[in-house]
């Protein structure tokens, strides 16, 4: 008889990224011990019954914010992951547009030391890449970073945008330290210039905001920053990508072997600007915009499909007073998300959109790939970390701030009904959340160990690093 395991989750129906099959789990040290049938595994201390739910790697979200330090009455380490762990996510990548931003390695190790103590669900943390922190990506990178965020278009915290000069330079230099920049891409000279003349023409509804940031102003920074990716041979990774119009693009550089990924959120899915007007108008203002509603049939087939590789929230509470005001102008941009990505997602498998296979692929095992965590995490097999979300797919509920464990207790989707629901999340083999209540205690999460392919910088010759003298003659493709 092998010996005992620590838990052993028994008669679910396991979901990988290739297949669908009645499977126990049995777990030992925090990792997948044996997938098998029941007779097969071995004994364990504890059990999970998980007859009539389905059984998925967990949620990794590349794309939160939560906040601390500096604006933690909008949402904090511990508020934020517990969130997470709500939503079935086991793993988020926090942005640094805190305050102060994580521009530094020394900053990164102070959030780390925050995120260390209150996490309940596994992390990474990414630096920003800006105008005058160049000097500071090797630092951060070597401190461990999980990727950059680069911000071209304005939104929270106001960094602002580096020049394309900084831009291409900071390419030049990622391209060698093998890490992913996440690119918020929006053309920030032609946005502030939209919304200063909207402004000024007495224009402050909701509408307002799409057509300031119309579709141009986000086609535009994506296709730049894929030329200045294959150029440099940095690998990027496109946000929130809101429109239809970009997937065109998209497809082209990726056919050009140009190393980047794409996500797409929930709500350009299934929000439209036609609902602005309603009620919960004010609360889908975000960056980039909720734009119309013909583009969310594209957009969901290009996740469908690939074009698209993941899907993110953009978790961005803010304080529900922050979000009212007569000018949309005034309301803080962005909304948690952390707890309504797997339902909402999952009520669109259950409508046909795509099989509960490919969910698999692009809330977990893509993102896991896409920034070096894949094997450990992201993949339900034995030796891999046993990150895990228990699903009831047949589960009405009607979505609502009331539900919400983040600070930021307004949601557009008030009253929105969904079709499947989390029920148990585990991270390492411990259940974080059981039947809607939070198990785990702060400091739980660790910090995601990070594996990525070597460094493919391109162009070498023409890098100003090496033209400067500031680093060793070049050692990449001479392409
Ligand atoms: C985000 C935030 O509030 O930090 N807001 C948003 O509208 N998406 C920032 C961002 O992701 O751009
Ligand atoms: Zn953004």
């Amino acid at each position: 008889m092998p010996e005992t395991a620590d838990l052993l989750i028994k008669n679910g129906m396991v979901a990988t990224e290739t297949a669908v099959f009645p499977a126990s789990i049995a777990i030992k040290g925090g990792k997948i011990a044996a997938i098998g049938d029941a007779a097969e595994m071995p004994p364990a201390a504890e059990e999970i019954d998980a007859a009539g739910l389905f059984v998925l790697p967990g949620v990794i979200d590349v794309h939160v914010h939560f906040r601390e330090p500096g604006m933690d009455h909008k949402e904090d380490w511990e508020t934020g992951t517990r969130a997470a762990a709500m939503g079935g996510v086991t793993t988020v990548f926090e942005m640094p547009n805190t305050s102060p931003p994580v521009s530094t390695a020394e900053r990164y190790r102070q959030k780390r030391a925050i995120a260390d103590a209150k996490a309940v669900v596994d992390y990474g943390l990414y630096g920003v890449m800006s105008e005058d922190n160049l000097a500071e990506l090797a630092p951060m990178a070597e401190a461990g970073v999980i990727g950059f965020k680069l911000f071209l278009g304005n939104t929270t915290g106001n960094l602002p945008c580096p020049s394309d000069g900084a831009v291409l330079e900071g390419f030049e230099i990622v391209s060698h330290l093998g890490k992913r920049v996440s690119i918020h891409a929006e053309n920030s000279p032609i946005l502030f210039w939209r919304e200063d003349r909207l402004q000024a023409a007495g224009r402050n509804t909701a509408m307002d905001h799409l057509l300031a940031r119309t579709d141009v102003v986000a086609v535009e920074a994506m296709v730049r920053s894929c030329l200045f990716a294959e150029w440099t041979g940095a690998r990027i990774h496109i946000v929130h990508e809101s429109t239809a119009r970009s997937l065109p693009y998209l497809e082209f550089f990726k056919s050009r072997g140009v190393d980047m990924t794409v996500e797409t959120l929930p709500q350009y899915l299934t929000l439209a600007v036609e609902d602005m007007d309603g009620p919960l108008g004010n609360i889908m203002r975000m960056n980039p915009p909720i734009r119309e509603r013909w583009q969310q049939g594209p957009l969901r087939e290009a996740l469908a499909k690939g074009t698209i590789d993941m899907i993110s929230t953009d978790h961005a509470p803010h304080a529900p007073e922050e979000k009212v005001g007569n000018r949309i102008w005034d309301i803080a941009c962005g909304f948690p998300g952390l707890q309504s990505q797997l339902p909402l997602m999952l009520s669109l498998v259950n409508q046909g959109l795509m099989p509960l296979t490919r969910y698999v692929q692009i809330s977990s095992a893509n993102p896991a790939r896409a920034f070096g965590l894949y094997g450990r995490k992201g993949v339900i097999q034995p030796g891999a970390d046993a990150d895990l979300v228990l699903v009831d797919m047949a589960r009405r509920e009607t979505l609502s701030a009331d539900k919400l464990v983040s600070k930021g207790k307004i949601t557009p989707y008030e009253g929105m009904t969904v079709s499947a629901w989390p029920v148990a999340t585990l991270v390492r083999g411990r259940p974080v959340m059981r039947d809607g209540e939070i198990l785990a205690n702060p400091g739980w999460g660790e910090e995601v160990v990070q594996q990525m392919p070597p460094a493919a910088p391109r162009n070498v010759e023409t890098q100003l690093g090496y033209l400067c003298g500031a680093s060793p003659a070049p050692a990449g493709d001479p392409s």
